[in-house]
């Protein structure tokens, strides 16, 4: 790693499940947000998008939970994906995310506050990338994303290694399997998330994780 490259936005890993400061943080962020995330080697878009397209026709409608600046927008629309709805806390990143005009729609939305503001079963496709640190109700969240998720529709998340054991994300999936709410799950290794920020490396991972709501 280059002197002094991955400093910048130093605490990264240290979480917060307050939407507010989160707000702020990526709101403060968002200006050089996609350039810094391209200095740490981010691609855990691109890697979300191509699974989401082994599963789901390029003519299916998808969200972007958690959308910031729409990095994530941007890889799916390249991977083929002609509908891509965005949704973010963050007022700033969404704007950026608006001037890629990537997205059919984006909104200002707390995705911790349930019920979510959207239909059931309006998605095909949902893809939640880096988002899931923040978002401290893990079984809630993912009941949302299978209500508004279409029964044979899929869901395609990245977790932390060291989140994705602190929350018990193995257990949660199984309830949910057990429960028959979801099905085909797949979870990835963990796998380099931020390879050049110091703070992570090789030592905070990232998990793929796919499943088919029933
Ligand atoms: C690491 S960024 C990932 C953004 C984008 N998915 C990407 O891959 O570049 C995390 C995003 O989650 C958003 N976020 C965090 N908590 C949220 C919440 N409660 N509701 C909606 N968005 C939230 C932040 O505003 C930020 O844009």
């Amino acid at each position: 790693m280059e002197p002094g490259k991955g400093s910048k936005h130093r605490g990264l890993s240290n979480i917060s499940g307050n939407s507010e400061d989160v707000a702020k943080y990526y709101d403060n962020w968002s200006s050089d947000y996609d350039e810094t995330l391209a200095e740490w080697r981010y691609d855990a878009p691109e890697q979300v998008a191509l699974m989401l397209m082994a599963e789901l026709s390029r003519k299916s409608v998808i969200l972007d939970a958690g959308c910031g600046t729409g990095i994530s927008g941007r890889a799916l629309r390249s991977a083929g994906f002609e509908t891509v709805d965005g949704v973010d806390v963050s007022r700033r990143s969404l704007k950026i995310a608006g001037m890629s005009g990537v997205y059919s729609t984006l909104r200002l939305m707390d995705m911790q506050r349930f019920p979510l503001p959207i239909a059931d079963g309006q998605y095909d496709g949902l893809v939640c990338v880096g988002v899931l640190t923040y978002l401290t109700d893990s079984t809630g969240t993912l009941r949302e994303f299978n209500r508004i998720v279409r029964s044979g529709g899929v869901v395609v998340f990245t977790q932390r290694s060291d989140l994705f054991a602190k929350r018990n994300f193995r257990t949660v999936l199984k309830g949910l399997s057990g429960e028959g709410w979801i099905e085909h799950v797949r979870i990835s290794e963990p796998r380099p998330y931020l390879p050049d920020n110091e703070e992570f490396g090789d030592k905070i991972l990232v998990h793929y994780v796919s499943y088919t709501v029933v």
